[in-house]
This record gives C-alpha cells, sequence and structure tokens, in this order.
C-alpha cells in the first residue's frame, strides 16, 4: 500500500529522536497502520550539503520541505516563536496537517493557529509539547473527555524535577544538576526557561486549554521557579511530612479559574511526592471519574515517541479521508479568560527565613503576621553553628495569597534578615 509521506523541520533532540523512531521501527508501525509511513524529507541546519538518496530530502531548507509537493504532514521540530510560527502558517497554508513539539509557541499563540488550521481544514497536533512521554493531551481529548474536570495538578518540567530530586537526594548545589541536566538533553537551550518556571508555564496554558475549553494568557499565570530552593529547604519540608515540587496547578473553584506554576510543598503520602529525576506526571480529578494518574518521562528522546505516534494517527486520519476529526485543543471554540488568579484562594504555607540571629526575631515575625489575621502553625529550627545566616521555619494556618504577601511586604524590609523570605504553599489536599 502507498506510503503516507512526512516532512520534519529540525533534527534536535526530539527531531533526532523521531525520525530515529520512524525509521528503526518502520516494520512495526506499518503493521499497526496498514501501510508505511515514511519521513520523505527533512530539514536541519546540521546538514552541510543537500542530498537525495533512497528518495529522502535532507536540506537546510525548511521552505523545501513544507513546500514539497509530496510531503503530506509537516512536523514542526525548531522550537521558538519566530521560524516555527512561519513553519506551521506555512504548512496549513497547504492545507497540510501539523504536527509540533512547541508548547513556547502554542502558548502563546496556539488559539490563533488552532483557528487557522480549522479554516484550512488540517489538524494541528501538539501531543509532545506537554509532559514529552505522556500522551496526556490524548487523554484529554478523547479517553476522559466526556468528565468535568475540576482540577489538574502537573509536575511539567522534567529539568526543574531532575534539579530538585538531585538536591533532595544528594544534597548538591542547583548550577551542577543544571549543567548535567543539559549534558543529559533535558534542559531548554536557556535553562533558565525550565528553572524560573516559563516552560511549566506554557504547558500548564495548554493544558488548561484541553481541561476548561479557555485560553487564557500564558504570561498572565502566576509562575515562580525553583532558584531559590535549597537543601536545607528539604530538611525542614522532610520534617513535616512533605518534600518540594515545581507543580503547575489548574483548578476551577467558586471563585473561577486559578492557575499557578510554583515550587510546592507535597505530602509525602501524595503519588506526586514520589516522581524523580527528569519524570513528569499529571494528577487530574473529575467530576464523574473522580482521580487518575499519568506518569513518564518528561523531556528528552522519549519525546519522539509523542511525535511519531501523532504522525501516525494523522496519517490515519488522512488514509481515512477525515482531515480534522477532533479540534486542535479539544473544545471547538475556546472561551477567552483574561485572568485565572490564585489571590484568593487559601492555603496553608510554609515561610522560610534566613537570618542573622539576634534576640525578639520570632516575635517580630509574629507581629507581622497577627497583623494580617494569619495564625502560625508551627515554628521549627535545626541546629546550627552558623548564627551569621540561621535558617528557621515558619507554617501558618490557610490565609490567602494576598494577604500573604501582604504580611511578607511588612516583614521583607527588617534588618535582620539575609535574604527574603521565602513562602511555598502547602498542598495538603493532595496527600488525602
Ligand atoms: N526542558 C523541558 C523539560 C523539555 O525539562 O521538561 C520538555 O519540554
Amino acid at each position: 500500500m502507498r506510503a503516507v509521506n512526512v516532512g520534519m523541520v529540525g533534527l534536535g533532540t526530539v527531531g533526532g529522536s523521531t525520525l530515529r523512531i520512524l525509521d528503526e521501527n518502520a516494520a512495526e508501525i506499518e503493521r499497526r497502520l496498514g501501510f508505511p509511513l515514511k519521513v520523505r524529507a527533512a530539514a536541519s541546519l546540521e546538514i552541510e550539503t543537500r542530498s537525495e538518496n533512497n528518495g529522502r530530502l535532507l536540506t537546510r531548507s525548511w521552505q523545501e520541505v513544507v513546500e514539497h509537493p509530496e510531503v503530506e504532514i509537516v512536523a514542526e521540530l525548531v522550537g521558538g516563536t519566530t521560524i516555527a510560527y512561519e513553519v506551521i502558517r506555512g504548512a496549513l497554508d497547504r492545507g497540510k496537517p501539523v504536527v509540533t513539539a512547541n508548547k513556547e509557541l502554542l502558548g502563546l499563540r496556539g488559539a490563533e493557529l488552532a483557528q487557522y488550521a480549522a479554516e484550512k481544514n488540517a489538524s494541528l497536533n501538539m501531543e509532545a509539547s506537554v509532559a514529552g512521554g505522556i500522551p496526556i493531551l490524548q487523554v484529554l481529548r478523547e479517553g476522559i473527555s466526556a468528565d468535568r474536570i475540576e482540577a489538574l495538578y502537573g509536575i511539567l518540567n522534567g529539568t526543574s524535577n531532575f534539579v530538585l530530586t538531585e538536591m533532595e537526594t544528594k544534597g548538591l548545589p542547583m548550577d551542577a544538576i543544571v549543567a548535567e541536566a543539559q549534558r543529559l538533553g533535558y534542559a531548554e537551550a536557556n535553562p533558565a526557561a525550565d528553572v524560573e518556571g516559563y516552560d511549566a508555564r506554557s504547558k500548564l496554558a495548554i493544558l488548561a486549554a484541553f481541561c476548561f475549553g479557555v485560553r487564557v494568557p500564558t504570561e498572565s499565570i502566576f509562575r515562580e521557579g525553583i532558584t531559590r530552593i535549597q537543601p536545607v529547604d528539604f530538611s525542614y519540608a522532610h520534617s513535616l511530612g512533605y518534600t518540594i515540587r515545581l507543580l503547575g496547578a489548574a483548578t476551577r473553584g467558586p471563585s473561577g479559574l486559578g492557575l499557578s506554576v510554583r515550587p510546592s510543598l507535597v505530602p509525602e503520602t501524595a503519588i506526586l511526592s514520589k516522581v524523580q529525576g527528569s519524570y513528569n506526571a499529571v494528577w487530574i480529578k473529575g467530576a464523574y471519574g473522580e482521580d487518575t494518574l499519568y506518569y513518564g518521562r518528561g523531556a528528552g528522546k522519549p519525546t519522539g515517541v509523542a511525535v511519531a505516534s501523532d504522525l501516525m494517527r494523522v496519517a490515519r486520519d488522512l488514509r481515512s479521508g477525515c482531515t480534522l476529526r477532533a479540534p486542535a485543543f479539544g473544545f471547538w471554540k475556546l472561551e477567552e479568560v483574561t485572568r485565572a488568579g490564585i489571590e484568593l484562594q487559601s492555603k496553608q504555607y510554609f515561610i522560610r527565613f534566613l537570618v542573622r540571629d539576634r534576640v525578639g526575631i520570632i516575635a517580630r515575625l509574629a507581629a507581622s503576621l497577627a497583623e494580617k489575621k494569619i495564625g502560625i502553625d508551627a515554628v521549627l529550627q535545626e541546629p546550627s553553628n552558623d548564627r551569621d545566616r540561621l535558617p528557621f521555619v515558619i507554617t501558618v494556618e490557610p490565609t490567602t495569597q494576598t494577604n500573604l504577601a501582604a504580611a511578607l511586604a511588612d516583614i521583607q524590609g527588617l534588618d535582620f534578615l539575609c535574604e527574603l523570605p521565602l513562602a511555598l504553599p502547602m498542598e495538603t489536599t493532595l496527600g488525602r
């Protein structure tokens, strides 16, 4: 049976892995599809000389791939928001379905591209853009699409989870671990996108669309990275029965949607606390199906499986004569949501201070908290000989983000602080 022809743009970690899977696993893929899936053309700036061998064009020009008359599906795997946008638009202009792993572009302009794809009667597919090795978008679009999603909590950045768990288990400093994550191909070209939470935030914007049928501007989502976390924070968290993970949270409550990406205390009894290294996990609570959990590699070569599987699905659709079976984000129309704040969510907080020791510190901090009617739950201090940089932790009873921020604003100028207090929400309900 005639092959369906794919064009690939970008042969980095994800593109290279996709190509390898499509080539090495071609026979198994053909047995599943009933026809071959062939990479007809591929573009990469790593290719020095244009060549055509065994029915495959290798070129530096993405236009040549997109415009190639035999290419029926285009995989955009260059990343970034400039050339990638042109590649996707160029393919859709020609009515060619697109498979992409580009969370940054989708978080930024995904709704616009989805609408354009619908106008062109071509599909836009993005499984690899969120939680690389986990088919979470397929789950939301098909597997549990009859449910009404109430909450989603995810570990969505493999690099950050690798950094946090290396710090937790080996007590290593952040810089050394980030360098290792880069070497292993997990980290973005600029790893600040990982450790500052930007990458996870783009993924959360995509997940929010799939969960709730909304378009939320990525930059409006509350974001805090992991760069202030230190090994001592794990010691205190453990003594309270918690660990620390960078969590993406999307919840639907009485005051509307709440979206955030921030390092959070996760109870050691919660499944998400067990996620180690570059693995990702997504925990979803539905009104009818209750809770389900999805786990797998979040970054690097396993992401190629998501791209190749998307290509297979699109190839099947093309063969069955159906060009646009399901909407890109699982809903035909996304509602605009300008804000999905967490200011009014009430949570317990873990606040770690680093101070030059002297008499009266706790009393002073307690006064600022009491002023905002924030109750102290516990005060923890491990023995330390360094009285110039003394860490200790105060946990507080549930309060709103706004109220806590006001109390911390009152505290931040105090002369005994070596650095600003680190406040992390305690996700107590995940442990139940
Ligand atoms: N840099 C990303 C991560 C790659 O660490 O999760 C996958 O999006």
